[in-house]
């Protein structure tokens, strides 16, 4: 399985890394078995974070790698917290407890040490690989955040320091304010069918030097290999293809999707969810696959300009527009 360094951090990671937020089967039992499953084909990092579950996911991360401590790379989040009431509220939901949850987005130094220390308690572990700022707080200034991520590196409490979700300017302030460190990393969404990063957070990542993470890679199962049940004739069309290219290439639609996002510049990893054991073990072997630049460019082709239909802009367009009309009307009603 090929490896990588995190933009000059010195933690290095298996370029597929283990998602722990949970699927569709929530089981904690079911985890595990994926967990172990991907450890066992030779994934060594294992991306989670706080949120996922409610701090069940870090819990069961811990759990299963403790006595291995030193053969697997954590990559943990902080700056979202459902314990208080500041920051802006990102969402309300339920955990797998059932229980309902506010979330905000809280980076504020005092904010972001008390996640580490808690991330620390709860994978029963004094280090933390990488630390990466879950989403954007637009409240906190982020040389705060940045100055007390480095205060803790300094600590000994984690190795690097990465973001997820920020756009291009919000990149150029964190690693400003790092100075001399280098941002490790920059976890965004990213596949065949989500290529809206890709210029100007590419071409950043390029200059700065830091890795790109890809998260839901598959576009949560789209590209693994089953036929929607309703998709558009240009999605069905690109799906043909990428089956086609991995019956081809003797391996799996979902190894073809993550070996394309692997060759793209400057991503250092994809986080692949895995749904099953076999999942884990299937998206385990695309970590050492090269598409041949035939085959890289034929995906190309096939996707460009195709949208996960949950995600097409004009469907957003749209209800964004409903809405304002549903807003118009409720307020003319009042004005009358
Ligand atoms: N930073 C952030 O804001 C953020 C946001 C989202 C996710 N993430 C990270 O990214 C990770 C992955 O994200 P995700 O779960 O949303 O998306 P994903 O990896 O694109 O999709 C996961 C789904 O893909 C299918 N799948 C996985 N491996 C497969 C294989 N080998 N063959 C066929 N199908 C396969 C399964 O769906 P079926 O069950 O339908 O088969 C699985 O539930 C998360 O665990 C998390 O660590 C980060």
């Amino acid at each position: 399985m090929d490896r990588i360094e995190l933009g000059g951090s010195g933690v290095s990671i298996t370029r597929v890394v283990f998602g722990a937020m949970a699927t569709r089967d929530n089981s904690r039992e079911r985890q595990r078995e994926n967990l172990h499953a991907a450890l066992e084909a030779g994934v060594t990092a294992i991306d989670t974070a706080p949120l996922y579950d409610f701090g069940v996911s870090e819990r069961l991360v811990g759990e299963e790698t403790a006595g291995r401590r030193d053969a697997v790379q954590i990559l943990t989040k902080v700056g979202l917290r459902w314990d208080g009431n500041h920051g802006r509220v990102l969402f309300r939901g339920p955990g797998t407890d059932g229980v309902m949850r506010t979330v905000r987005c809280d980076s504020r130094p005092l904010a972001v040490r008390r996640d580490v220390e808690e991330s620390l308690a709860r994978l029963g572990t004094d280090v933390l690989d990488l630390v990466q700022v879950h989403r954007p707080d637009e409240d906190t200034p982020i040389a705060d955040t940045m100055g007390e991520l480095l205060r803790l590196r300094q600590e000994g409490k984690l190795r690097a320091i990465g973001v997820s979700n920020y756009s291009a300017e919000q990149v150029r302030l964190a690693q400003h304010a790092l100075g001399e460190v280098r941002l490790a990393s920059h976890q965004l969404h990213y596949s065949l069918l989500e290529r809206s990063a890709e210029r100007e957070l590419g071409a950043l990542a390029a200059q700065l030097g830091h890795r790109i993470l890809a998260y839901s890679p598959l576009e949560r199962g789209l590209l693994g290999g089953r036929e929607p049940e309703r998709a558009p004739r240009d999605l069905r069309d690109a799906l043909a293809t990428l089956r086609a290219t991995a019956a081809r290439c003797d391996i799996s639609p979902a190894q073809a999707a993550l070996a394309w996002l692997l060759a793209q510049p400057r991503v250092g990893g994809v986080i692949v969810g895995a749904g099953t054991p076999e999942q884990a073990r299937d998206a385990a072997g695309a970590g050492a696959i090269a598409l041949e630049p035939a085959d890289l460019a034929a995906l190309d082709r096939a996707f460009a300009g195709v949208r996960a239909p949950h995600r097409s802009r004009p469907g957003l367009a749209r209800r964004a527009l409903r809405k304002l009309r549903r807003v118009g009307t409720r307020a003319r009603g009042l004005l009358r």
